[in-house]
């Protein structure tokens, strides 16, 4: 029974420093969000956010703007592409704690140079 409740308590201890690993936010999130998990955790903290959690704070043709290319490479444009516009969900491209590849990537080579990984 003793080992039992032993094996119970390191098992937590895992789980709980898995966790806190895979909580690291963004430099540019940091300041505006904290340890606000909820400002995008909106459906509880096991889900992925909504997409309604990010265009709180986000405007998506503000995006197309800040990202718009020549006129040659126009639907290139990550916020306003030729296949999805403006309507992709935000965590095709972007993650907040892991690593991601914009979707596009794994078809076409465009230059995505200020996407931050
Ligand atoms: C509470 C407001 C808030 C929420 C919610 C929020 N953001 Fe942000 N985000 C900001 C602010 C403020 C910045 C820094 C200024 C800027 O770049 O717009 C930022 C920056 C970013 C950047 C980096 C910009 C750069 O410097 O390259 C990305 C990418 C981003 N947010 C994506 C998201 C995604 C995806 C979500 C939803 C999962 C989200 N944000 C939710 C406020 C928010
Ligand atoms: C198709 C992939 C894709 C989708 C979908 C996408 N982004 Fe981006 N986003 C990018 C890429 C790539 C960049 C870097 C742009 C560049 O290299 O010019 C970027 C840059 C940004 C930036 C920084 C803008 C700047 O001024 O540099 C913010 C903020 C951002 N995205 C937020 C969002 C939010 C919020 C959503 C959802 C509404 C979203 N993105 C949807 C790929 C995407
Ligand atoms: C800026 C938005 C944002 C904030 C703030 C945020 N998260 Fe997340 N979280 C995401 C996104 C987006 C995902 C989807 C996976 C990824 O992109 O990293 C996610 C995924 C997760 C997951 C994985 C869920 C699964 O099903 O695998 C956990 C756990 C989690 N977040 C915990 C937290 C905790 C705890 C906090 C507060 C300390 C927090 N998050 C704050 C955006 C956010
Ligand atoms: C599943 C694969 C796939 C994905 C993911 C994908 N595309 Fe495409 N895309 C294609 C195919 C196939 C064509 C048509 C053949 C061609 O012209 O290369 C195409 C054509 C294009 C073209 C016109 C031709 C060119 O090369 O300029 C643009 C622009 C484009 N895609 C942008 C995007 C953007 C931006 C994204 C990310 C939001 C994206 N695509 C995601 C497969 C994909």
């Amino acid at each position: 029974m003793k080992t039992l409740k032993i094996m119970l308590a390191l098992g937590m201890l895992s789980l709980a420093s898995l966790s806190v690993q895979a909580v690291e936010i963004r430099d540019h999130h940091k300041e505006v969000i904290g340890k606000d998990c909820k400002a995008c955790h909106d459906k509880g903290i096991k889900q992925f956010p909504s997409d309604q959690a990010c265009l709180q704070c986000h405007d998506v043709s503000e995006l197309a703007k800040q990202t718009a290319r020549s006129e040659q490479d126009k639907w290139q444009n990550p916020h306003n592409n030729l296949h999805y516009g403006k309507e992709l969900p935000c965590q095709e491209c972007h993650s907040e704690h892991e690593t991601k590849k914009p979707l596009c990537s794994n078809c076409h080579t465009f230059k995505y140079d200020k996407h931050k990984e």
